[in-house]
């Protein structure tokens, strides 16, 4: 489809947070591909990666005087780097805590700071939350940073809305990626087992949502809050009842060709 139409993201100046691998090297590369000019930044080295850690305001400040020098503006932003701590309610400390805390909240919010001065009008922030971020999900500190971070994307939205700067956010579901090939194998079976769509994703089906949301596409949208998931947060939890009565209803549905079907009651033991 995108070989119909020309690049989407021409003439736009896009930073992309932690870029180095997963999901925000793929961004950045369906980006670059789209037209943009694409700064790629993370706090781990890597080629084409520009450092910058997220937390640390000096590093924002100085990324900022740069893209002012070289650009003159900047158009995207995709807060996307992050980090989990698969740490339980009674057993996180007040540290992990806050340092959880400190990428996925702290890190989009000097992001938003620091670069929106920059932003003309038609600009786009595309914050990366998770279905944790819509759901009691068990990695405490990394769910309440990620709830937290909606709370920024509707305040940014608001704020920023008057200038014409978009704030939305994706929430990824089980995405194949280095941060999931850590998770125990029970967590990636309950995870294909809650998806309606049956198997995890991969960044490539992330990618998509991040362009449109960057581009001139979606003018309209902001303050939006969209899964890729496959399907994971749309059932609330009542998967598993409709599997379980699944095969009932399939012996009771009316057949399509006649009546419906009589089910025998169960023959009564001894
Ligand atoms: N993989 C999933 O299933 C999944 C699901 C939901 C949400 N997410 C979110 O998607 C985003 C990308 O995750 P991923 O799966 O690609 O994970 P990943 O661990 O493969 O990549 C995360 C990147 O962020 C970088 N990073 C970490 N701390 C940083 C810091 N302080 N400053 C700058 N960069 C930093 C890492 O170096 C790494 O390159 C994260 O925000 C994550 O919470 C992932």
């Amino acid at each position: 489809m995108n070989d119909l139409r020309p690049e989407r993201l021409v003439g736009k100046v896009v930073v992309v947070t932690g870029a180095a691998r997963g999901q925000g090297a793929a961004e950045a590369e369906a980006l670059t591909r789209e037209g943009a000019r694409v700064i790629a930044t993370d706090v781990t080295e890597a080629p084409g990666c520009r450092r910058l850690d997220v937390t640390d305001e000096e590093h924002w400040a100085e990324l900022a005087a740069e893209v002012r020098e070289s650009y003159g503006q900047v158009h995207g932003l995709v807060n996307n780097a992050g980090i989990t701590w698969r740490a339980r309610l009674d057993e996180v400390t007040p540290d992990d805590f806050a340092r959880v805390h400190a990428v996925n909240v702290t890190g989009p919010l000097l992001g938003i700071q620091h670069l929106t001065p920059l932003m003309p009008p038609g600009s786009s922030i595309v914050n990366v939350g998770s279905t944790a971020a819509l759901s009691g999900h068990y990695p405490v500190a990394y769910t309440t940073s990620k709830w937290a971070l909606r709370g920024l994307s509707k305040t940014a939205a608001t704020e920023l809305g008057p200038r014409g700067i978009r704030v939305n956010t994706i929430h990824p579901g089980f995405i194949e990626t280095e941060m999931t090939a850590s998770a125990a194998p029970a967590f990636r079976e309950a995870n294909i087992h809650e998806t309606p769509l049956g198997r995890t994703g991969t960044v490539d089906e992330i990618t998509p949502l991040v362009v449109f949301l960057l581009s001139d596409e979606s003018s309209f949208i902001t303050g939006a809050e969209i899964p890729v998931d496959g399907g994971l947060t749309a059932h609330g939890g009542v998967k598993s009842i409709s599997d379980a009565l699944a095969v009932t209803t399939a012996r009771t549905r009316p057949s399509p060709i006649g009546p419906p079907a009589r089910v025998s009651p169960p023959r009564a033991v001894g």
